[in-house]
């Protein structure tokens, strides 16, 4: 039935797979997604091509119109589909039911490991031809660069790069109640009480998922370094989960959801944004999509915002990589795929298009002078190499979507029911560890550097 990964090697396939009601009704079933062309109609180009995403904000979703305006001028047609849900949750979900119902986008949103698990099951178009006429193995970030290829092949068209352990504050509120930006856990437990009394959350936070554990992410980097961290989240090793770090790292979680005034309810990241943008709490700890997001509402950096690493953890890069993937059908979009591929990794559309996002460009070398002062750190620091960067274990980077659904489960309960100790969401990682396990995990992480994998 599918198709192999390589186009060279699977036989032609005919008839159009586009059913359109199908997609309808697979969004309808999951909640108001929906497929609208980011470009009007436009008469002379030379082929149309679905693309799939989890853009849907405000700042996202001009990123991506930066992205079809770019393809468009190139003679192609953009159709956009996106779907909403943080972190690509819903995304996930519609790609898959697409997929099982014939109905596949011509390409998709897919990031870390998952485009491994997509390419193992072949359905990624190869882009060994784009990648090596674009020479990406020298312009792009080497880390990059290994997150795109595998087994020997290049899977996707990286197209930015996030920073994940940021915290973001509303200037004005730090400046009314006389503190600064929190660089140190002390520092920031000491000034909380202050906030609190005037009626302001320390930290704006929602009980959804992913952001509990984009947020544990940052917090764990603060307690135990980048090899904890690794040991834990990438490499799973049993002795890590029993770690007294651990321990702090899920008790200064419930101190931070203590500092909160009022219940944390479950509301998407645009509104977890807001709460700190409106004065209601702080900061906000995340990725610097939320820095797109305060630009594009006319926020400026330095101004009514300080952009800054996540407490104790400001020499270290928490990194997510945004791609594109070409997903293969009939073969008969594989050449306008693969334009789209070449035009993603150019560095003019790639400025345009990570201004708008929040992010930065994947290349090696570009002008740093032209980027904001959180957007240089974030590229320089990555830049510095495998020292400093770190896989983020939410927006797939670290592990494989197995281990990750079940770490998110846990810390996502341990979140919302006060009654469970850490010490028993240590024991019970610590056992499912030993069971889920694999000699070599970490090898497989996106963009993996040898020091990372367990010993087979
Ligand atoms: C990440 C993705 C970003 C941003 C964020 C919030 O997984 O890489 O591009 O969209 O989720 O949805």
């Amino acid at each position: 039935m599918v198709p192999t990964t390589f186009p060279d090697d699977a036989p032609p396939r005919s008839g159009s797979l586009c059913s359109r009601r199908a997609f309808v009704l697979a969004m309808t079933a999951l909640g108001g997604a929906h497929a609208a062309p980011a470009v009007p109609d436009a008469g002379g180009l030379n082929g149309s091509l679905q693309v799939l995403h989890w853009w849907t904000s405000l700042s996202e979703r001009r990123a991506a119109e930066v992205l079809a305006a770019g393809a468009h001028r190139s003679g192609m047609r953009w159709i956009d589909a996106a779907v909403p849900g943080g972190a690509g949750i819903g995304a996930g979900k519609v790609l898959r039911s697409r997929v099982l119902s014939g109905d596949t986008p011509d390409v998709t949103q897919l990031i870390g490991t998952a485009l491994q698990d997509w390419a193992d099951a072949g359905l990624l178009l190869q882009l060994d031809s784009v990648a090596a006429a674009g020479k990406w193995s020298q312009s792009l970030l080497p880390t990059v660069f290994r997150h795109v290829e595998y087994r020997g092949h290049v899977i996707a068209a990286p197209i930015g790069l996030h920073r994940v352990n940021l915290m973001f504050s509303n200037r004005r509120v730090l400046a009314e109640a006389g503190v600064q930006p929190a660089s140190s856990w002390e520092q920031w437990s000491a000034q909380a009480e202050v906030l609190r009394r005037r009626g302001i959350s320390p930290l704006a936070l929602s009980s959804e998922a992913w952001q509990v554990t984009t947020l544990f992410e940052s917090l764990l980097l603060g307690t135990g370094g980048a090899d904890l961290y690794a040991a834990l989240l990438v490499r799973h090793e049993p002795a890590a989960a029993a770690d007294a770090r651990l321990t702090e790292a899920l008790r200064r979680l419930r101190v931070i959801k203590s500092w909160h005034v009022g219940k944390v309810t479950e509301r998407n990241w645009t509104e977890t944004l807001a709460a700190m943008k409106e004065g209601r709490a702080a900061s906000t700890i995340t990725g610097d999509w939320a820095k797109g997001e305060l630009q594009g509402a006319g926020w400026q950096l330095g101004a009514e915002f300080d952009c800054q690493a996540a407490p104790d953890t400001e020499s270290t890069h928490l990194y997510s990589i945004d791609t594109l993937a070409m997903l293969t059908k009939d073969y008969a979009k594989s050449p306008l795929q693969e334009r789209l591929a070449a035009l993603l990794v150019t560095p003019a559309l790639q400025a345009e298009y990570n201004r708008t996002k929040g992010s930065v460009p994947v290349f090696a070398r570009l002008d740093a002078a032209s980027l904001d002062a959180c957007a240089r750190e974030s590229w320089q620091l990555f830049s510095r190499g495998d020292g400093v960067q770190v896989p983020s274990l939410t927006h797939r980077m670290a592990t494989d979507e197995a281990i990750k659904e079940v770490l998110m489960v846990e810390l996502h309960r341990y979140f919302i029911d006060d009654a469970i100790a850490a010490q028993t969401v240590q024991r019970r990682l610590g056992s499912m560890f030993k069971i889920l396990r694999r000699p070599g995990d970490g090898a497989r992480r996106a963009g993996a550097a040898l020091p990372w994998a367990a010993p087979g």
